[in-house]
Parts: C-alpha cells; sequence; structure tokens
C-alpha cells in the first residue's frame, strides 16, 4: 500500500502540488486524473524520489521512503516516464532489459519475459532490434510498458503511459491490460488526462485540480455523487457513455423484464458492461429484442443511481 500524507511541492512560488492525502492499495490501479498542469507528474515522481517532497510523508507498506536510498526505493517500482523515456543509445532489447541484468538474470529468462511482454502488449518481435527513434511514439510507450512490468516489482507508476496511443489501439489494449496477470499483485497508480481511460482502467479515480484532490473514489461514486459542481462539469461531456461503461449486466439484470435470449447470453464475458454488450447486441438484428430489453433495464437501473 501506497500512502501519501500531507504532501506539498512548490516550485518557486508555485505551489504545484498542495497538501495532498490519498492512499492506493494492494492489487488496485488508482488513476489520478485531471487536467495539464494540475500536479500529476509531480504527485507521481515524489513517489519514486525523482523529485523530494518540500512536506508531508509518503509510506510504501509502512516505510518512508525518505529513510530508503533512492536506489533501493526504485528496485522496488516499476516506472513508465510520460514520455517513454527510452535509453535512445539502446535498442528495444537492450531498454527492456535494464532492470533484470541490474537484477543478473540469466539470458534465456529476460528472453523470455521480454517475449511474453511484446506479445501481451500487441508488439512484434522484430522490434527488438530497433533503436527508439526508429518506433512510433505509441510505439515506444510500449516498450517502456514492458520495461517497467519486466521484473515484477510490487509498486507500479505509469505517467500517461498510452497518451501517444490512437483512440482505436487505446481501447484494444485497455481491456487487456486491465487483466494482465503482471498487475494482479501490484500496486498501480496510472496518471491520465483522458476521462474514457480513467473510468475504463481505475479501480478507484482521484481527481486533481490546481495541486489539490477535489474527490478520490470508485468511478460509479464519482459519477453518480460528485462533491462539487467542478467534479461535475469535468465529466458532463462524457458523462452518458461513461455511466455505459461502469455499469455491468449482472448489475441490471434484476430490471430485466424477461430474460436475455440464450444466443444473447452466450455473448456475454464475465464482468461484461452495458457498453460493449450493446455493442454486440448492435451488430446483428438478431439480437435487437434483446437489445431493446437490455437497454430498457439499463434505463431504469440508471434512474435510481442518479443524485
Ligand atoms: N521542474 C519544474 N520546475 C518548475 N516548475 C515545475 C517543474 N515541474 C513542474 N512544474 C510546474 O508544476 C505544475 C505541475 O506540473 P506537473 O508536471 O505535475 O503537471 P501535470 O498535471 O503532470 O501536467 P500534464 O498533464 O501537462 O503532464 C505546473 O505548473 C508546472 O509548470
Ligand atoms: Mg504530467
Amino acid at each position: 500500500m501506497i500512502s501519501i500524507q500531507g504532501v506539498s511541492k512548490s516550485f518557486g512560488s508555485n505551489k504545484a502540488v498542495d497538501s495532498i492525502s490519498f492512499e492506493a492499495n494492494d492489487r488496485e490501479i488508482l488513476v489520478i486524473l485531471g487536467t495539464s498542469g494540475c500536479g500529476k507528474t509531480t504527485t507521481l515522481k515524489m513517489i519514486n524520489r525523482l523529485i523530494e517532497t518540500d512536506r508531508g510523508n509518503i509510506l510504501i507498506d509502512g516505510k518512508n521512503i525518505r529513510d530508503q536510498k533512492p536506489e533501493s526505493l526504485r528496485k522496488n517500482i516499476g516506472f513508465v516516464m510520460q514520455h517513454a523515456g527510452l535509453f535512445p543509445h539502446y535498442n528495444v532489447a537492450q531498454n527492456i532489459a535494464i532492470v533484470p541484468n541490474l537484477l543478473k538474470w540469466d539470458k534465456e529468462k529476460t528472453t523470455k519475459r521480454t517475449l511474453e511482454l511484446l506479445e501481451k502488449l500487441h508488439l512484434t518481435e522484430d522490434l527488438l532490434k530497433f533503436f527508439p527513434h526508429e518506433l512510433s511514439g505509441g510505439q515506444q510507450q510500449r516498450i517502456g510498458i514492458a520495461r517497467a512490468l519486466i521484473a515484477d516489482t510490487p509498486v507500479l507508476l505509469m505517467d500517461e503511459p498510452f497518451g501517444a496511443l490512437d483512440t482505436i489501439t487505446k481501447s484494444a489494449i485497455h481491456n487487456e491490460f486491465k487483466n494482465l496477470d503482471e498487475l494482479k499483485n501490484k500496486t498501480s497508480i496510472l496518471v491520465t488526462h483522458d476521462v474514457v481511460e480513467a473510468f475504463e482502467l481505475g479501480h478507484r479515480i482521484c481527481l486533481m485540480d490546481k495541486g489539490r484532490i477535489v474527490q478520490i473514489g470508485a468511478p460509479a461514486e464519482i459519477l453518480y455523487h460528485p462533491v462539487n459542481n467542478f467534479v461535475k462539469e469535468f465529466f458532463a461531456n462524457n458523462r452518458l457513455m461513461l455511466e455505459y461503461k461502469i455499469a455491468s449486466v449482472k448489475s441490471v439484470e434484476s430490471f430485466l423484464r424477461k430474460p436475455l435470449s440464450l444466443q444473447a447470453k452466450e455473448q456475454l464475458t464475465k464482468n461484461a458492461t452495458i457498453w460493449e454488450t450493446l455493442q454486440i447486441f448492435s451488430t446483428d438484428n438478431v439480437y435487437n429484442e434483446d437489445y431493446d430489453e437490455l437497454l430498457q433495464a439499463f434505463n431504469h437501473y440508471r434512474k435510481l443511481q442518479t443524485v
């Protein structure tokens, strides 16, 4: 668990982070969301001491990070930098192998894990010989993610890891990313300014503005129970889509007037969201009735959620 306790950081007279406190739990992805300049990167970098705090404490599993040498602290933290941060004079294979080499892994183990991660991140093996400048921005970012995941550290910090990806590649990767075995036993903090990404990936969302935390909570909590107008306005443009994306078919089942057809049920994955399911149902006329029925149930459900 990561515990941030009354932490502040100023650059000159600019209060980049202003007395923030929150916790990131084991096995969760906590998303820090906010507009440009609100203090997200500064917050993340203070956790692995790339930036030192002015005030307050940061504890990882109960240990104050100030009592540890930055180098030994960072051995337990996978870090994805905002702009990939690959070493330009190392090729992809060498970039990914930096931490395994520090840990003195044998070559075979490093290669095996590298290939596994490439596949999970939708990258091809031929990229291993390329240098960073020969890759697209999105490829560089995914190599950055592979590098952060390979040593299986207990903490993973990611700064806009999908920022350079197009919307289509992004949503293809989001689903698989969230279910990666590599994330299962970690405490992960992911920074983004993309509202939809925050809702697709975050178990909880911490919304920041001007160096402060405005609200922290599960996606449904933050959407249906905003603490003030700022929060409400922040999600206003995407609100309906976000509602479709966070509700699961399971959660609206009790509002179905009649059960979905067997054929439709076969299409459902475990924990399928309303959004995914309506998309599947909309592709074939045989699901017309199921589509209407599910939409009706969802509308009923959402009326009960809204404040
Ligand atoms: N090294 C620095 N020196 C001076 N000011 C800084 C430094 N790093 C950040 N800042 C300032 O601190 C504030 C917060 O910056 P930060 O990088 O944390 O924002 P961010 O939320 O990550 O923004 P973005 O979404 O654009 O990446 C900004 O006003 C920025 O100008
Ligand atoms: Mg940033």
